[in-house]
Order: structure tokens, then C-alpha cells, then sequence
């Protein structure tokens, strides 16, 4: 009487909370980076206090008032910040299990990278996070650890070092996301592992009447530091899924390190502005993340299809007609042939030359600029078939009688 898609409900679900709770996350933390910027001293305020701000939302004045370490008296209810991050991770994990291990043959694996079996796989990407993990911890708890800056940069390598890793292992795609899942992983590690406790340490030596060790705040600067740096490129690795030419190409480790760059110029300008940093280069940064991107889109555009195309040499259409037909039809199509789809992935149907046209760009994007599509290369497709797909496409997918 059903015929429940398990997967697919299972994916919607997962996906909606994840970037629910990512959003509530992100969206507090960058609150209380602004917040944090606009606090202002006043000699009203109580003792202790470090400043306050005054802000107007949803029809109501709020008061903040912020002390450094601590008040005088402990409150009697002190609200926390850190479910946002648990279920961001939880439903991110969530995620992965849904899309890459349970669909571990199409999406986790190629077999041309390594060949895996799906359990092998599977355990491979949760050693690598676990791993991932244990070595960002040592470098920020080694005596590394004590210059801010240097570790900064040691981590932007290491999660650089880890994106090439995960891209001898897994698919192109799969390594990507890996990448992002490792970096968001190190984030809420630190909420949870590192942050919380040593804040809820600071809570209770107040408690006691004690003076909180200094240990603990430098602890969490470099930390939240970390976070603060890491949160745009998390977001940009995690929605890089529906933009095969960034993680298709072969040098897709590469373009991880731009994207943590560019994030992290960025992060700095705002970063640098709250601190009250004036110098020249502070208004470059910003150009400097632009002229990045700029290096980025040159380099990923420059296309060797393209020159051909240019040439203006001749385009077997036929040709180009049958191999989308053998390489893409058994999927995409109102009535797949291919035994893991009823219909066609995500609703392209790539049926006659109408619907092609209709998806040029995308087919461009997925099949001849990177090479996610055939998924797994099952059917073999040549580099040469991949250039004549794209100088048809190119030339705008004429048809026989055009
Ligand atoms: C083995 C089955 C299979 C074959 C063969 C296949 N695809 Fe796909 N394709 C998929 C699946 C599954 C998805 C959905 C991926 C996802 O969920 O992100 C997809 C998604 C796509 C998308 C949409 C991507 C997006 O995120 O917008 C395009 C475009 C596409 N395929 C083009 C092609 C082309 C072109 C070919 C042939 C060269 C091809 N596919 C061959 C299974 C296949």
C-alpha cells in the first residue's frame, strides 16, 4: 500500500534540522561577536562590569551588561550556549550516515581512487574524523600551541593536509564533505570537549570564592579563536555539494585552501575591526579575499574544452546525442533501466534534446568540468567523451536538423 522512500524522507528530515541547528549556532555566535564589539564602558554600571550595550528588537529595549570573568554573586539561572552546536554535529553526522554510508556505493566510494567496499569505507571516514580530531587537539595542546598566530596557520595545513588525504580515499565529492564535516567537527569538539567544561570549571571555582586559573580563559580564547576563523569556510565546504566544479577537478585539496583562506581574510577583517585595529592593511583585506576569488574562478574556468570549442572545429551531434544516451540515461530518464532507480536522480531527466538544453549548464558542470557525473563512472566515460559533451554543449546542444 506504501512505498515509502526511506532514504529520501530520511535525508529531507536530517537536512532540515541540521541547518536549522546550524543556523541557530552560527547566528548566536555571530551575535555575540557583535555584541560583543558594541559594548560600551559607563561609570553606572556595577562593579566588575566591563561594559554594556543597548539594543532594540521585536518591540523591546534589551540591557547587556558584560563582566570579563565574573560577577560579584553568581546568578541564580545562567542560560548557556552550546545545543545549538551538539545538534548541529549530531544532525551533520546524521547526514552523512543517510547520504554516504547508506548510499556508500554511489556516493562514498570510487573505486578509481580506491577500492573499497562499503564497510571499509565507512570505517575510514569515521577513523578519519575521530583521527582528524585527535591531531588538531595535540597541536593546539603542544607547546605550538602557545603562539596564536603560528598555531593558526599549523591548523589551516593540517586541515588542508587532512582535505588531500580524504581525496586518496573517497570521491571527489565525498572528500570534500569530508573535509567540511572534519573542520565542523573541530568546532563543536571544542565547544564540548574544551570550552564548556573549562567554562563550567570557571563557574564553580566562582562558586567557591576561588580566583578562576588564568589557564582556562587563554585556553578557550585559542579555541573560540580557532571557531571564529573556521566558520565561514564550513559553511561554504558544506553546501559545496551542488557545485561540482569545486571539488571535481583533481586539485580539489587546492581549492579547499583557497576557500579557508578567502574565509579566513574575511573573518579577519571584522575580527581586526572589533579589536579597534586601524592600520592600512585592514581595508585590503577584504580586496584581498576578492582578488583570491577572482584567482579561483580564473583558474577552475580555464578550460581546455573551451579553447577547442573556440576553434569552432566541427561537432559530431550524433555522437554527442548517444553518449549522453550511454552515459547518463540509465539514471536520468522517466523510466531508468538503471536497478537503483525507479526515476530519475533528483528529477533531471535528460530524455530528448529539449530537456538537455534545458540542463546544459548543469550537465557541463557535473560531467565535463569535473567528473562526478556518470556517478562512479560506471560506464566508463572517456576524457575525449567528456570533451565532445562539452563542446556540444558549448556550441549551445544543436540538433541534427539545426
Ligand atoms: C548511476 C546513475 C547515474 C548516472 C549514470 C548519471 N547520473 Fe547524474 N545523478 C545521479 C544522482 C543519484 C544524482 C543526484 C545527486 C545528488 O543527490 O546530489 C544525479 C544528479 C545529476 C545532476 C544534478 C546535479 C545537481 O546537484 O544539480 C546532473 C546535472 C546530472 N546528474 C547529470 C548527469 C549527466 C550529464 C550524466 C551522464 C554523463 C549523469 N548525470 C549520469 C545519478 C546518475
Amino acid at each position: 500500500m506504501f512505498d515509502i522512500n526511506y532514504a529520501e524522507w530520511a535525508n529531507m528530515l536530517v537536512r532540515w534540522l541540521h541547518i536549522t541547528a546550524g543556523i541557530a549556532w552560527i547566528g548566536s555566535s555571530f551575535y555575540f561577536v557583535f555584541a560583543d564589539a558594541s559594548l560600551e564602558p559607563d561609570e553606572n554600571l556595577p562593579k566588575k562590569a566591563h561594559g554594556e550595550t543597548w539594543q532594540v528588537h521585536g518591540g523591546g529595549f534589551y540591557h547587556i551588561v558584560k563582566y570579563l570573568v565574573a560577577p560579584d554573586r553568581m546568578p541564580e539561572r545562567l542560560h548557556w550556549f552550546k545545543f545549538e552546536a551538539y545538534f548541529t554535529w549530531i544532525s551533520g553526522f546524521g547526514m552523512l550516515a543517510v547520504v554516504y554510508y547508506w548510499g556508500a556505493e554511489a556516493f562514498l566510494i570510487d573505486k578509481e581512487v580506491m577500492d573499497l567496499t562499503a564497510p571499509q569505507a565507512i570505517f575510514l571516514s569515521i577513523v578519519g574524523l575521530i583521527a582528524g580530531w585527535v591531531g588538531y587537539d595535540s597541536l593546539c595542546r603542544s607547546k605550538l600551541g602557545d603562539n596564536l598566530g603560528l598555531l593558526l596557520v599549523l591548523v589551516f595545513a593540517f586541515a588542508i593536509f587532512a582535505a588531500w588525504v580524504f581525496g586518496e580515499i573517497f570521491s571527489g565529492r565525498a572528500a570534500f564533505i569530508h573535509a567540511g564535516a572534519l573542520i565542523g567537527s573541530i568546532m563543536v569538539g571544542n565547544v564540548f570537549f574544551i570550552i564548556i567544561p573549562n567554562q563550567k570549571k570557571v563557574v564553580k571555582m566562582l562558586m567557591n570564592g576561588e580566583t578562576p586559573d588564568a589557564y582556562y580563559g587563554k585556553v578557550a580564547k585559542q579555541r573560540s579563536m580557532h571557531n571564529s576563523y573556521l566558520t565561514m569556510p564550513v559553511l561554504l565546504t558544506m553546501i559545496s555539494n551542488h557545485y561540482a566544479f569545486l571539488y571535481g577537478g583533481e586539485y580539489a585539496w587546492i581549492v579547499f585552501a583557497f576557500i579557508l583562506v578567502i574565509g579566513a581574510l574575511i573573518r579577519h577583517y571584522y575580527i581586526t575591526g572589533h579589536q579597534g585595529v586601524t592600520a592600512w592593511w585592514r581595508t585590503w583585506l577584504y580586496p584581498a579575499a576578492g582578488a583570491l576569488t577572482v584567482v579561483l574562478v580564473m583558474w577552475l574556468s580555464y578550460s581546455p574544452v573551451q579553447q577547442v570549442a573556440d576553434g569552432g572545429e566541427e561537432i559530431d551531434v550524433k555522437q554527442a546525442f548517444t553518449i549522453v544516451k550511454t552515459h547518463c540515461s540509465s539514471c536520468h530518464s522517466s523510466l531508468p533501466i538503471h536497478e537503483d532507480w525507479d526515476e530519475a536522480p533528483i528529477g533531471v531527466v535528460l530524455d530528448d534534446l529539449k530537456q538537455m538544453r534545458a540542463m546544459g549548464n548543469k550537465i557541463y558542470s557535473q560531467a565535463v568540468a569535473g567528473t562526478n557525473m556518470p556517478l562512479g563512472n560506471e560506464t566508463g566515460m572517456t576524457k575525449e567523451d567528456r570533451e565532445l559533451l562539452g563542446r556540444w554543449i558549448k556550441a549551445g546542444l544543436p540538433g541534427l536538423e539545426d
